[in-house]
Protein backbone atom coordinates (compact mmCIF):
# COMPACT_ATOMS: atom_id res chain seq x y z
CA UNK A 1 0.00 0.00 0.00
CA UNK A 2 1.66 3.11 -0.74
CA UNK A 3 0.94 6.76 0.38
CA UNK A 4 2.80 9.80 0.60
CA UNK A 5 3.09 8.88 4.16
CA UNK A 6 5.24 5.53 3.07
CA UNK A 7 7.78 8.01 1.49
CA UNK A 8 10.54 8.86 4.08
CA UNK A 9 13.18 11.75 3.49
CA UNK A 10 16.63 11.07 0.76
CA UNK A 11 13.96 7.70 -0.50
CA UNK A 12 12.83 7.29 -4.00
CA UNK A 13 10.34 4.95 -5.09
CA UNK A 14 10.92 3.40 -8.19
CA UNK A 15 8.13 1.76 -10.45
CA UNK A 16 9.03 -0.45 -13.34
CA UNK A 17 6.33 -0.61 -15.81
CA UNK A 18 5.67 -2.72 -18.77
CA UNK A 19 4.30 -0.43 -21.35
CA UNK A 20 2.16 -3.52 -22.90
CA UNK A 21 -1.45 -2.86 -24.07
CA UNK A 22 -4.27 -3.17 -21.07
CA UNK A 23 -7.02 -4.84 -20.56
CA UNK A 24 -10.02 -2.23 -21.72
CA UNK A 25 -7.52 0.36 -22.38
CA UNK A 26 -9.82 2.52 -24.71
CA UNK A 27 -12.31 2.98 -21.96
CA UNK A 28 -10.21 3.69 -19.51
CA UNK A 29 -7.92 6.17 -21.17
CA UNK A 30 -11.34 7.71 -22.43
CA UNK A 31 -11.98 8.02 -18.44
CA UNK A 32 -9.18 8.68 -17.24
CA UNK A 33 -6.80 11.22 -19.32
CA UNK A 34 -6.59 15.01 -19.93
CA UNK A 35 -7.67 16.33 -23.81
CA UNK A 36 -4.30 17.27 -24.09
CA UNK A 37 -2.64 14.14 -22.79
CA UNK A 38 -4.79 12.36 -26.00
CA UNK A 39 -3.64 14.78 -28.23
CA UNK A 40 -0.34 14.15 -27.74
CA UNK A 41 -1.11 10.33 -27.80
CA UNK A 42 -2.74 10.47 -31.33
CA UNK A 43 -0.71 12.90 -32.68
CA UNK A 44 2.29 9.93 -32.84
CA UNK A 45 2.43 8.29 -36.19
CA UNK A 46 3.30 4.78 -35.57
CA UNK A 47 0.35 2.51 -34.06
CA UNK A 48 2.94 1.11 -31.26
CA UNK A 49 3.95 4.70 -30.29
CA UNK A 50 1.04 5.53 -29.78
CA UNK A 51 -0.15 1.85 -27.75
CA UNK A 52 3.08 3.06 -25.31
CA UNK A 53 2.10 6.23 -25.07
CA UNK A 54 -1.10 5.29 -23.79
CA UNK A 55 -0.22 2.50 -21.60
CA UNK A 56 2.11 4.82 -20.20
CA UNK A 57 -0.41 7.46 -19.13
CA UNK A 58 -2.68 5.54 -17.80
CA UNK A 59 -0.32 3.64 -15.48
CA UNK A 60 1.53 6.55 -14.42
CA UNK A 61 -2.00 8.09 -13.49
CA UNK A 62 -3.21 5.21 -11.79
CA UNK A 63 0.31 4.83 -9.78
CA UNK A 64 0.47 8.64 -8.66
CA UNK A 65 -3.11 8.11 -7.41
CA UNK A 66 -2.36 6.00 -4.78
CA UNK A 67 -0.03 7.96 -3.60
CA UNK A 68 -2.09 11.04 -3.81
CA UNK A 69 -5.38 9.14 -2.76
CA UNK A 70 -7.62 11.03 -5.05
CA UNK A 71 -9.38 9.52 -8.38
CA UNK A 72 -6.84 8.69 -11.45
CA UNK A 73 -8.71 11.45 -13.87
CA UNK A 74 -8.67 14.48 -11.00
CA UNK A 75 -4.70 14.76 -11.14
CA UNK A 76 -3.39 18.03 -13.03
CA UNK A 77 -0.29 18.30 -14.53
CA UNK A 78 1.46 20.84 -14.64
CA UNK A 79 4.80 21.93 -17.08
CA UNK A 80 7.49 24.22 -15.83
CA UNK A 81 10.25 26.29 -18.01
CA UNK A 82 11.60 23.45 -19.81
CA UNK A 83 9.09 21.08 -19.94
CA UNK A 84 9.45 18.68 -16.53
CA UNK A 85 5.85 17.44 -15.98
CA UNK A 86 5.37 18.00 -12.19
CA UNK A 87 2.19 17.81 -9.77
CA UNK A 88 0.19 21.00 -8.79
CA UNK A 89 -0.19 21.34 -5.21
CA UNK A 90 1.44 18.29 -3.85
CA UNK A 91 4.74 17.62 -2.17
CA UNK A 92 4.99 14.82 -3.75
CA UNK A 93 7.58 15.05 -7.26
CA UNK A 94 7.47 12.58 -9.91
CA UNK A 95 9.77 11.53 -12.94
CA UNK A 96 9.61 9.34 -15.80
CA UNK A 97 11.35 7.56 -18.41
CA UNK A 98 10.74 4.84 -21.21
CA UNK A 99 12.65 3.16 -23.59
CA UNK A 100 11.03 0.29 -25.82
CA UNK A 101 8.12 -1.49 -23.78
CA UNK A 102 9.89 -0.68 -20.61
CA UNK A 103 9.19 2.33 -18.38
CA UNK A 104 10.28 4.21 -15.04
CA UNK A 105 8.30 6.14 -12.50
CA UNK A 106 10.85 7.92 -9.91
CA UNK A 107 8.29 8.85 -6.72
CA UNK A 108 9.72 10.92 -4.04
CA UNK A 109 9.62 14.19 -1.89
CA UNK A 110 12.37 15.52 -3.27
CA UNK A 111 12.34 18.48 -6.14
CA UNK A 112 15.52 17.29 -8.35
CA UNK A 113 14.32 13.86 -9.16
CA UNK A 114 15.47 12.45 -12.09
CA UNK A 115 15.28 8.95 -13.81
CA UNK A 116 16.51 7.23 -16.90
CA UNK A 117 16.38 4.17 -18.68
CA UNK A 118 17.92 3.27 -21.77
CA UNK A 119 18.34 -0.54 -23.32
CA UNK A 120 21.78 -1.03 -25.32
CA UNK A 121 21.64 -0.81 -29.02
CA UNK A 122 24.34 -0.25 -32.00
CA UNK A 123 25.32 3.24 -31.54
CA UNK A 124 27.24 4.79 -34.90
CA UNK A 125 29.94 7.24 -34.15
CA UNK A 126 30.12 6.62 -30.17
CA UNK A 127 33.39 7.72 -29.99
CA UNK A 128 32.01 11.36 -31.94
CA UNK A 129 29.17 11.18 -29.38
CA UNK A 130 32.09 10.63 -26.36
CA UNK A 131 33.70 13.57 -27.79
CA UNK A 132 31.17 15.99 -27.90
CA UNK A 133 28.96 15.09 -24.91
CA UNK A 134 31.11 13.38 -22.59
CA UNK A 135 33.37 15.95 -19.94
CA UNK A 136 37.14 16.24 -19.64
CA UNK A 137 37.42 13.67 -17.30
CA UNK A 138 34.76 11.45 -18.18
CA UNK A 139 36.97 11.71 -21.82
CA UNK A 140 40.00 11.35 -19.79
CA UNK A 141 38.87 8.21 -18.01
CA UNK A 142 37.07 6.60 -21.44
CA UNK A 143 40.99 6.86 -23.01
CA UNK A 144 41.97 4.12 -20.20
CA UNK A 145 38.99 1.80 -20.68
CA UNK A 146 39.02 -1.59 -23.26
CA UNK A 147 37.07 -1.91 -26.49
CA UNK A 148 34.91 -4.38 -24.79
CA UNK A 149 34.27 -2.41 -21.73
CA UNK A 150 33.11 0.65 -23.91
CA UNK A 151 29.59 -0.10 -24.56
CA UNK A 152 28.69 -0.82 -20.78
CA UNK A 153 30.52 2.46 -19.78
CA UNK A 154 28.76 4.17 -22.69
CA UNK A 155 25.02 3.63 -21.23
CA UNK A 156 25.49 3.47 -18.14
CA UNK A 157 26.97 7.11 -18.34
CA UNK A 158 24.45 8.49 -20.69
CA UNK A 159 21.51 7.78 -18.17
CA UNK A 160 23.37 9.13 -15.27
CA UNK A 161 23.80 12.46 -17.52
CA UNK A 162 19.92 12.06 -18.44
CA UNK A 163 19.24 11.56 -14.74
CA UNK A 164 20.95 14.70 -13.73
CA UNK A 165 19.76 17.05 -17.02
CA UNK A 166 16.32 15.86 -16.65
CA UNK A 167 16.44 15.84 -12.56
CA UNK A 168 17.56 20.15 -12.83
CA UNK A 169 14.36 20.18 -15.06
CA UNK A 170 16.54 21.54 -17.63
CA UNK A 171 16.68 18.80 -20.27
CA UNK A 172 19.30 18.46 -22.93
CA UNK A 173 19.03 22.05 -23.60
CA UNK A 174 21.90 22.06 -20.62
CA UNK A 175 24.44 20.42 -22.70
CA UNK A 176 25.27 16.75 -21.93
CA UNK A 177 28.88 17.49 -21.25
CA UNK A 178 28.38 20.28 -18.65
CA UNK A 179 28.09 17.06 -16.09
CA UNK A 180 30.62 14.76 -15.33
CA UNK A 181 30.22 11.44 -13.53
CA UNK A 182 33.23 9.23 -11.83
CA UNK A 183 33.42 6.04 -12.49
CA UNK A 184 35.59 4.59 -10.40
CA UNK A 185 33.19 6.10 -7.14
CA UNK A 186 30.07 4.46 -8.42
CA UNK A 187 29.18 6.85 -10.77
CA UNK A 188 28.77 10.21 -8.23
CA UNK A 189 28.11 13.34 -10.00
CA UNK A 190 31.79 15.18 -9.83
CA UNK A 191 31.02 18.14 -12.32
CA UNK A 192 28.04 20.01 -12.46
CA UNK A 193 26.90 23.89 -13.40
CA UNK A 194 27.75 26.08 -10.41
CA UNK A 195 23.69 26.98 -10.95
CA UNK A 196 22.51 23.45 -9.83
CA UNK A 197 25.07 23.65 -6.26
CA UNK A 198 28.24 21.49 -5.16
CA UNK A 199 28.30 18.03 -7.48
CA UNK A 200 28.02 16.49 -3.29
CA UNK A 201 24.52 17.68 -3.19
CA UNK A 202 23.37 14.95 -5.86
CA UNK A 203 23.01 11.26 -5.44
CA UNK A 204 22.82 9.78 -8.18
CA UNK A 205 22.43 5.09 -8.35
CA UNK A 206 23.23 3.47 -10.97
CA UNK A 207 20.70 0.69 -11.21
CA UNK A 208 20.83 -2.77 -12.64
CA UNK A 209 17.43 -4.43 -13.88
CA UNK A 210 18.94 -6.72 -16.62
CA UNK A 211 20.84 -7.66 -19.47
CA UNK A 212 21.64 -4.75 -22.08
CA UNK A 213 19.86 -2.11 -20.48
CA UNK A 214 21.02 0.42 -18.33
CA UNK A 215 19.06 2.48 -15.62
CA UNK A 216 19.86 5.91 -13.23
CA UNK A 217 18.27 8.10 -10.70
CA UNK A 218 19.23 10.88 -9.30
CA UNK A 219 17.61 13.05 -6.89
CA UNK A 220 19.47 16.57 -4.55
CA UNK A 221 19.81 15.01 -1.37
CA UNK A 222 23.25 13.77 0.66
CA UNK A 223 22.34 10.13 0.03
CA UNK A 224 19.76 8.30 -1.94
CA UNK A 225 17.63 4.71 -0.99
CA UNK A 226 15.62 3.69 -3.19
CA UNK A 227 12.85 1.24 -2.86
CA UNK A 228 11.86 -0.93 -6.16
CA UNK A 229 8.50 -1.57 -7.27
CA UNK A 230 6.56 -3.50 -9.91
CA UNK A 231 3.29 -1.98 -11.39
CA UNK A 232 0.80 -5.07 -12.39
CA UNK A 233 -1.94 -2.88 -13.52
CA UNK A 234 -4.56 -5.79 -13.02
CA UNK A 235 -3.80 -5.77 -9.09
CA UNK A 236 -2.74 -1.59 -8.48
CA UNK A 237 -1.28 -0.79 -5.60
CA UNK A 238 -4.18 0.34 -3.19
CA UNK A 239 -5.07 3.28 -1.75
CA UNK A 240 -4.90 3.54 2.23
N1 LIG B 1 13.08 17.69 -17.42
C1 LIG B 1 12.76 16.51 -16.87
N2 LIG B 1 11.91 15.62 -17.40
C2 LIG B 1 11.34 15.96 -18.57
C3 LIG B 1 11.62 17.17 -19.21
C4 LIG B 1 12.53 18.06 -18.60
N3 LIG B 1 12.85 19.24 -19.12
N4 LIG B 1 10.91 17.22 -20.36
C5 LIG B 1 10.20 16.07 -20.43
N5 LIG B 1 10.47 15.30 -19.35
C6 LIG B 1 9.93 14.01 -18.97
C7 LIG B 1 8.58 13.74 -19.58
O1 LIG B 1 7.77 13.13 -18.61
C8 LIG B 1 8.89 12.79 -20.71
O2 LIG B 1 7.89 11.82 -20.93
P1 LIG B 1 6.49 12.17 -21.62
O3 LIG B 1 6.82 13.03 -22.78
O4 LIG B 1 5.92 10.84 -21.97
O5 LIG B 1 5.73 12.89 -20.55
C9 LIG B 1 10.09 12.05 -20.19
O6 LIG B 1 10.84 13.03 -19.48
C10 LIG B 1 10.90 11.46 -21.32
O7 LIG B 1 12.06 10.89 -20.80
P2 LIG B 1 12.79 9.71 -21.59
O8 LIG B 1 11.82 8.63 -21.84
O9 LIG B 1 14.02 9.37 -20.84
O10 LIG B 1 13.07 10.37 -23.00
P3 LIG B 1 14.42 10.83 -23.72
O11 LIG B 1 15.51 9.88 -23.43
O12 LIG B 1 14.06 11.04 -25.12
O13 LIG B 1 14.79 12.22 -23.03
C11 LIG B 1 14.51 14.63 -22.46
C12 LIG B 1 13.93 13.29 -22.94
C13 LIG B 1 13.61 15.12 -21.34
C14 LIG B 1 15.93 14.52 -21.94
C15 LIG B 1 14.50 15.57 -23.68
O14 LIG B 1 13.33 15.41 -24.41
C16 LIG B 1 14.60 17.06 -23.29
O15 LIG B 1 15.68 17.51 -22.97
N6 LIG B 1 13.49 17.77 -23.32
C17 LIG B 1 13.46 19.16 -22.81
C18 LIG B 1 13.40 20.18 -23.92
C19 LIG B 1 14.76 20.52 -24.42
O16 LIG B 1 15.66 20.91 -23.70
N7 LIG B 1 14.93 20.39 -25.71
C20 LIG B 1 16.19 20.68 -26.30
C21 LIG B 1 16.42 19.68 -27.39
S1 LIG B 1 18.09 19.88 -27.97
MG1 LIG C 1 15.94 8.76 -21.82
Amino acid sequence: MQSIQSLRVNEVHLWQIELKPLAEETPLARSILSEDEWFKVNRLRRPEHRQRALSMRIQLRILLATYLQQEPHSIDFIRDRYGKPQLKNTPLFFNISHSQDAALVAISLHDGLGVDIEHWRPVEQMEGIVKRHFSMAEKEHWKTLTADQHEAVFFHIWTCKEAFIKATGRGLGMGLSRCGFNLSAAYQLEDCPAEYGEPATWSCLPLALGERVSAAVIIKADSCRVQMYRFEPKFPPKIV
